[in-house]
Order: C-alpha cells, then structure tokens, then sequence
C-alpha cells in the first residue's frame, strides 16, 4: 500500500468511527459491536503512528485519552457565559411569564427544557471541527479543557452535513450519569479514597483531571443546550436546537415548546415526577423565550439573562425506617450519629445510610429507633434525615437515648461550650482519632504522602511502627517492608512520598496537623499573617484572632492545640524530621508597607477587596480583620460601616481612601531597587530603610 492509500484509508476510518461513535454515543443505539469498533480504532492508531504528521488532531483515537499531563490555559470567552435566574414557586414563575408577555406585547412562545446536573461548558467549531471546549470559569475566562473534552464520546468532533455556521459555539453541560458515577465510588471506596458528593462535582472534578486518560474512562456525557454565533442559520432557539442535532450534537429529547402558563407548568408537573426514572441528575426546569428578536429585546442583567428562568425543583424525599444507629469517631474525636436505613431508591442512588447530625438534631426531631423517616439528598454524599412520619410510629416506640461513652475506647463524651456534638476526649489514645490524625496528616491536601492509604496506616499502627503522625519519619525501613502484605517495593515506595512531603509548603503543613477548625483556608491565612509555626504557637487568643478569617473559636482551638505538651512534643520531632516551618518569604514589590497592620474596608471600584489585600501583602504590611489599637491604618472605599469608622476614630487610626493609599504604595516602589535573580548562594538580604513616604504619612 502507498502512503497515498494509507492516508486516504485514514479519512475513510475517522468516518466510520465518527459515524459509529454517533450511534453509539448520542442515538444509543450501535449498530457494530464493541470489538469491531475498537478493531477499527487500532488500525487508525497504527496508521497514524506509521505517519504522525498526517494524523487529525480531532481524530477519534483522541477519544482515548492521554497520560500526558494537561495544563489547563485560561481563556476569554467569545460570547461571556452568562447563568440563569432561579425561581422556586409557580407564583414567581406566573410573574415572570407575565412581566415577559408584557413587555413583548403580544403571544410569546416559550421553550422548555431540563435543566441538566452538571458543570457548564462551551464548544467552538471552526469550518465543522471542534476547536476549542473552554470551562464557564468566572464567565469572561474560563479554562481550556479540549483535550479531555475531546474524549467524551457523545461531543462530535466533525460535524454533519453542511448548513452549520463557519463559527459557532455551543453551550451544554457536561454531567456523569448515575451508572458511571456509582461505578467511579465503587472504585474509589476499593481504593480507600474519599467519595465523590455527587454526580455534579464529579463531572466538575473529571474535567479538570490533568490526565486525559483518566477523563476517557469515567464516563462522562455531554448534551447541549444553548448556541452563540453571528451567523445562526434560524431566526429561533428551538430551530437552531433541533439543526444542531442533525449536525450531530446531543440534544435532549425532552424540549418542549409552550404558549401557556398552564403547558409550562404542565411540563414542569411531568418531570418533576418522571425526572426519577432518568439515567441522569437534573434539578429543575429551563424556561427560555423561543425568538431570537424577543430575546434581544427583553437582553440581560449584568449576570443573567431576562429571557430565561429556571425552575428548581424541590430536593428530592424518600421515606423509610430507621433499623439502627451507629456512632463514628472522626479524627478530633467529634461523634457522628449515622442511621442505618432500610434501603430505598432515592435521586437514583439506593440509599442504606444518613447523617443525623448530633443529639439535638435527634431529640429536636424525636426520631427514634423503627420510625418511618424521611430521607433527602442534598449536596453531601450522605443524604440527612428530615423528619418522622409520625402517623407510622410503632405504638412501643421510646424516646432514643444518645451515648454516653466513647463506642471505641469506653471514655466518658463530653461537650464543648457552644458545639452542638459530642467528643470523645481521649485523643491521645483512643483508636480511629489517631488514625484518623495520621490518615489526614497525609492527605493529598496536607503532607500528599503517596503509598500511605488507610490500610496501610492501620497496618502500621498495629504493628506498633506509629503511635502519632511524627512516627512517619522516622520509620525503620527494615521493619516496615518485613509487615505483611507491604514488601521491599511499597516500604521503600512509602519512605520516598515520606522523603518528598519534606518539600512541602508552611501552610500545608500547618493544616496537616489536624487542629481542630483549621481547614485548608484557615492554614493559609494563619501562615500568611504570622509566617512562621513559632509565632502562632506563641501567639494569643486576641492575636490569633486579629488574622483573616480566625474567629474566637479557631483561636480557642489553637491556643489549646499548643497548650498541649502531647501536640509540642509532636510538633518538636516535625521540626527535626525537616518539616518546614516556616512560609516561604515572597518576592515584595515594596516594602512600604512594612511592619504595618492594615484593615482593608468597604468596596473599591475595578479591584475587588482580596486585590486590595493582596496589594498590602505584595508591599510587606498585614491584613487585619477588624479595628483594634493594633491596627496602623485603615484603608476605606464606599460603604465601609459607620460602627468601623467610629471605632477607628476614637483609637485615633488613620483612614486613608484608594487614592492616598496608591500613592503610599507607588512611592514605595519607587525606592526598592528593580527585582534582580538571586544570587546564587544564600546571603542575607539588606535590611530596607524606612521609606520617606512612611515618614510623612505616619
Ligand atoms: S441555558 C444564557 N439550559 O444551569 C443561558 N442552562 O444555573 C445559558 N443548565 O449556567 C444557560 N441545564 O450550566 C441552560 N437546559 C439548560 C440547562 C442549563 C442546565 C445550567 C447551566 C447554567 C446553569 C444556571
């Protein structure tokens, strides 16, 4: 065979599998089977390996997937992506369609249409071929996914026939229907990792995966609702909707076109119900304005659309009864009540157990063990009990008497002033807290130690070769590949991530410590605002709070993490294992600013309030929450508070506005010498004069 026959058997394959993955994908209904599909498939990867210079980048071997790791870029939307407005009730819905006829003056045809579970994305075509899939983002800018879009079956890559437009785009959501996304939390719950919520964050999440590959085998779908293009070929939604499908896009079945309040609200009646039986997560009911003039007529807000609602349905209820009640020790000793139920079908998923939130929410509710209960689903994986069905209650039924005592290690609960839940206080030895504290220490998000999974750490906690999470790094390479089931490669796998993780940033750190309250967030405002673990670990309750987002009661947790001589002994072996301590110092643009604590008040026009604080940070000063005498200077926009401006006017604090606070920061820049690479060995760096500006403003 000639190159020319082999490039030209190419095209004649992309066809075929273009045609069949139509049918598969988008009509559900294949017409070869699956092993001559992907017979089909291999011949084309051959061929385009044999000549990777003529291979297509929208060829459907791309549907596969690559293992390369993708850097998502940001990018401007042609068209911004705008959201929908939300109504609840079918008055307010009355009210819209009325406004809407009103001001078109005359008989409106509407569109109705699911509205689809899943995460926005936006599809350019350029002559027929995708060339771009870009994510909603903020609207204006949102990231190019295309290489994992590209492995969506059901997204066409060439089009068919040719009334389409040269360049369009078309908007749609991408969503994970129930099969794939259960499957995807069986894998995971083998695996040890932590569930996905639901179908939403899981297609949202699958999205950004930085691996094609991994995209290509969740399953995701795509179906589209929506198109902006100059050059549209009908003057209606509905029109363009059903050409779309015939250029081979997946356009839901389910769209109607109402003239009436009673066919709208008749179309929402019907799949409010029948919505149950869909292979796919909805929440509500799109109501668009069909003609393109009338659209344009009614425009836009600044962040929706005038010519579109969305109905939302309500959560979705199931009732069942209440077999038993189990209580879980999280890693700060928190008590979780968990209600094991009879299992029932709800939003698509069985249903076997639900969070009952604490003892209050308990006796508040009177739910107790065999009542019949309702059941919802909200955004948690783990659907919570709403209410009792009391006309079902059996007639020997007693009130629930909540635990005592620690189901784990037998030690007296107790209860924190203000907190709804019961803790055990046992934290230095009671099982799943230590555990628990290890299995978060090492956390992707916290130390990202690879190789150590919760079956694992278990595995060595009892084998004595941990006790608490500095244990990690000083394990015995010896012992630890002589445990069962482990071996030389896992054990020496488990002591590179433990290596690795030395490298990882203050604030991570601080939060894979695991102090109660201290998220991820929180850790990195504390790091920023202190920059070192010494200082937090010194500071009070009145300092700690003075950080972003510390409230008294993450202050409270942390003065009594450090007043602990278990947590200092643990903290003292991190520090000689290597861990790092301390942030990690930033490039200043100035330091203006320097030494200054700054309370950043009120709105800015053109910067957001994080930019203002960012500027502080960028010029050396600190960003305070609130007002007290330690504040150097306030910097206000519009509508900062009167209580704000009172307070810093009788503690006698400077109020700049914008304009004076830029010009503080641009002369500071001005007397900081340009950037310059460091050098390359590690002097100390020359400590700035104070500068003028700083003399005459303060
Ligand atoms: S139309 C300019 N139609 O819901 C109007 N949106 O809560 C563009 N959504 O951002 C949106 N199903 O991600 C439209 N049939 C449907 C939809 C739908 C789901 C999503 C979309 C939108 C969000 C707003």
């Amino acid at each position: 065979m000639s190159r020319n026959d082999d490039i030209q058997r190419m095209a004649e394959l992309i066809k075929q599998l273009d045609y069949h993955s139509h049918k598969y994908y988008v009509e559900n209904n294949p017409d070869i089977s699956d092993f001559e599909f992907d017979a089909l498939l291999r011949e084309l990867q051959a061929l385009e390996e044999r000549y990777p210079e003529a291979a297509d980048p929208n060829s459907p071997t791309r549907r596969v997937g690559s293992d390369l790791t993708t850097e998502f870029e940001s990018v401007e939307h042609r068209y911004p992506m705008q959201s929908l407005s939300n109504t609840y009730s079918s008055e307010e819905l009355g009210e819209w369609i009325e406004r809407i006829t009103r001001e078109i003056g005359g008989e409106v045809e509407f569109v109705c249409e699911l509205k689809f579970d899943g995460t926005a994305i936006s599809l350019c075509y350029e002559g027929g071929t995708l060339s771009r899939a870009v994510t909603r983002g903020d609207g204006r800018r949102g990231d190019d996914v295309t290489n994992n879009v590209r492995t969506i079956g059901s997204v066409p890559m060439r089009l068919r026939g040719d009334d389409y437009p040269a360049l369009f785009e078309i908007r749609g959501e991408i969503i994970m229907p129930y099969a794939s996304f259960d499957r995807l939390n069986r894998e995971r719950e083998a695996a040890g990792e932590p569930l996905l919520a639901n179908p939403r964050n899981a297609a949202a999440g699958t999205l950004k995966q930085q691996s094609s590959q991994v995209v290509a085998h969740r399953g995701l779908d795509c179906t589209l609702y929506h198109l902006a293009g100059d050059e549209l070929p009908y003057a209606t939604h509905y029109d363009n909707l059903m050409a779309a499908r015939r250029w081979g896009f997946k356009i839901s079945d389910n769209i109607r076109i109402c003239r009436t309040r009673a066919e709208i609200e008749a179309f929402i009646a019907y799949w409010d119900t029948e919505r149950k039986s869909l292979p796919y997560a909805t929440d509500g009911v799109v109501i668009k304005v069909n003609s393109y003039a009338h659209q344009r007529q009614l425009g836009s807000t600044a962040k929706a659309p005038r010519w579109a609602v969305a109905y939302k349905f309500q959560a979705e209820k199931a009732l069942t009864r209440l077999l038993s009640v189990d209580f879980q020790v999280g890693r700060t000793g928190a008590i979780t009540p968990v209600a094991n139920l009879d299992p029932v079908l709800l939003a698509g998923t069985t249903v076997k157990r639900a969070s009952l939130h604490n003892a209050e929410q308990i006796a508040l509710l009177d739910i107790r063990l065999g009542d019949m209960v309702y059941v919802e689903k909200g955004g948690e994986i783990i659907p919570k009990i709403t209410g009792v069905e009391l006309s079902e209650r059996p007639s020997n039924s007693v009130p629930f008497e909540y635990i005592t005592h620690c189901p784990e290690c037998g030690s007296e609960l107790i209860r924190y002033e203000g907190e709804a839940k019961h803790y055990c206080p046992n934290v230095s030895s009671c099982p799943p807290q230590i555990i628990g504290r290890i299995e978060h220490f090492v956390r992707r998000k916290a130390m990202d130690i690879e190789g150590l999974g919760g079956e694992t750490i278990e595995l060595l906690w009892q084998n004595g070769l941990i006790h608490d999470i500095s244990d990690i790094y000083h394990l015995d390479p010896v012992r630890l590949a002589a445990l069962p089931r482990l071996g030389e490669k896992s054990a020496a796998n488990i002591l590179e991530g433990v290596r690795a993780s030395l490298n990882v940033p203050f604030e991570r750190v601080l939060f894979a410590l695991g102090i109660r309250f201290v998220g991820e967030t929180t850790a990195k405002y504390l790091a920023a605002h202190f920059r070192t673990l010494d200082a937090i670990a010194a500071a009070t309750k009145e300092q700690l709070s003075e950080a972003e987002e510390v409230g008294a009661k993450i202050a409270d947790a942390i003065v009594e993490y450090f007043a602990s001589e278990d947590n200092r002994r643990i903290v003292e072996s991190l520090r000689e294992a290597g861990l790092r301590f301390e942030s990690e110092d930033k490039q200043l643009t100035s330091n203006a600013l320097e030494g200054k604590n700054v309370v950043i008040s009120g709105k800015f026009e053109g910067l957001s309030r994080d930019d203002m604080k960012a500027l502080v940070e960028e010029h050396g000063g600190r960003n305070l929450a609130a007002v007290s005498a330690n504040v150097d200077f306030i910097v206000a926009g519009d509508n900062m508070g009167p209580a704000k401006r009172q307070k810093a006017e009788k503690l006698g604090i400077k109020i700049l506005n914008y304009e004076e606070f830029m010009t503080l920061v641009a002369e500071g820049e001005k007397v900081v010498e340009p950037k310059r690479p460091k050098p390359a060995t590690e002097e100390p760096k020359p400590k700035q004069e104070t500068t003028p500006i700083q003399g005459t403003l303060f």
